[in-house]
């Protein structure tokens, strides 16, 4: 059988690839401690959960849904971005509900890019910018996130040849792998910048809720001019540990809304729509959880941080986001050490330049794991380290 070049040259997916050694070790009889995925360990809310069995008793849910969403939907999602950002939105045409917001990421690309085109993806990065635009045949562009710029994209390095053919700018915070955060005087520039070289902005901001000591993470769609150029992408997977149930959403221009709600109106048929209520209840219900989800993020991230800095592994403690992004020992690679921790201890870590190349030099390492396994995984490290005769 011959596969299309489109599926031939695809790199296999970042998790798969970790999925698969995970298995070998445990078919081995090995126990392996992950904090290599972001999905969230603690369950999704009951009321949530009560919402969706409810639903999924009602008849008039079992049929297809519409593929733009419920509209009751669209409102609650309306209304969540005004409360939450002080952003009104036109339920009607500026939202659009998405089968996790990895599906409408991946598809957007159909909607702006020929083949030919470029798209601006910042490295390191969720693999999916690149991803979706070259399999519409378009090539990303690389914008290095380097510490010494805060993990921003510097605008002003991108050449004028790669501008001219440059149709999308994806930016993604609070920043997956980072754990960076940007203020609104960042994405004003942004607005101004995709306003000179007439570029769709896309903006990723599953992470926005997820954030500690109190600091609260900014809109997109608050900049000045935000809703002329671009769109933010959302999610419900970490706000409210809801990644199983693949429900998310896509808010701003309305022409941008428009393009990627006809396509996807013709390859998928919506969102089941029990899931559509458990939505809808976790936007409008109490949101004590998100503090409480939060506080529990925030103290295995002061436990990680400690124990990385104590083994001599430099990492700043992030303001939101589920990650830690920490650099390697001197003498090692990010895949190097990956494998170390792997092989040597059972520990997994995602590898920086599972993201890309400017990822080199650095591990990530998440908050989604349970205590006891933390704990684990966590007395593992020191106990590798104090056998290692290297310099740390
Ligand atoms: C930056 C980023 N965007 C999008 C997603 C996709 O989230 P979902 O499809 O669960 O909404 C993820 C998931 O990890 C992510 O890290």
């Amino acid at each position: 059988m011959k596969m299309s070049r489109r599926i031939e040259n695809l790199p296999p997916y970042l998790f798969v690839e970790i999925s698969r050694k995970i298995a070998e070790k445990k078919a081995r009889g090995e126990e392996v401690i992950s904090f290599a995925i972001g999905d969230p360990d603690i369950p999704t809310p009951p009321h949530i959960i009560d919402k969706l069995c409810q639903a999924a008793q009602d008849p008039a849910n079992h049929r297809y849904p519409e593929s733009e969403g419920l509209p009751e939907l669209r409102k609650a999602i309306a209304e969540w971005y005004k409360k939450r950002f002080d952003v009104p939105l036109d339920a009607d045409k500026e939202v659009l509900p998405l089968v996790g917001s990895k599906e409408g990421v991946a598809h957007i690309a159909w909607c702006f890019i020929d083949p030919g085109d470029i798209a601006l993806v910042p490295d390191p990065a969720y693999p999916v910018y690149s991803v979706g635009t070259m399999l519409a045949g378009g090539e990303p562009y690389y914008m290095p996130l380097v510490a010494e710029n805060d993990f921003l994209p510097n605008l002003d390095t991108i050449p004028a040849h790669v501008l001219e053919k440059a149709k999308l700018l994806w930016i993604n915070y609070p920043n997956n792998p980072t754990g960076a955060v940007a203020d609104i005087d960042f994405f004003d520039r942004v607005v101004k910048f995709a306003q000179q070289h007439n570029l769709a902005v896309c903006h990723d901001a599953p992470y926005s809720e997820v954030a500690f000591d109190g600091y609260q993470p900014v809109s997109f769609m608050q900049a000045e001019g935000a809703k002329e150029v671009g769109i933010e992408f959302h999610s419900l997977s970490k706000s409210y540990n809801m990644t199983g149930w693949r429900i998310g959403m896509v808010v701003g221009n309305a022409e941008m809304i428009n393009a990627l709600k006809t396509f996807k109106s013709n390859l998928d048929s919506g969102i089941p729509q029990a899931i559509q209520y458990a939505a809808i209840e976790a936007l409008t219900g109490p949101q004590d959880c998100i503090q409480e989800h939060n506080a529990i993020y925030q103290r295995r991230r002061d436990l990680i941080v400690d124990m990385l800095d104590s083994v001599g592994l430099e990492a700043k403690p992030p303001k939101a986001s589920l990650y830690i992004w920490a650099k390697v020992p001197q003498g090692y690679t990010s895949a190097e050490f990956t494998n170390e921790l792997l092989e040597k201890v059972g520990v997994v870590v995602t590898p920086g330049t599972g993201y890309g190349s400017s990822g080199e030099g650095y591990i990530r390492v998440s908050l989604t794991i349970p205590d006891a396994g933390l704990v684990k995984g966590l007395s593992r490290l020191a106990g590798w380290r104090s056998t290692k005769k290297i310099a740390w």
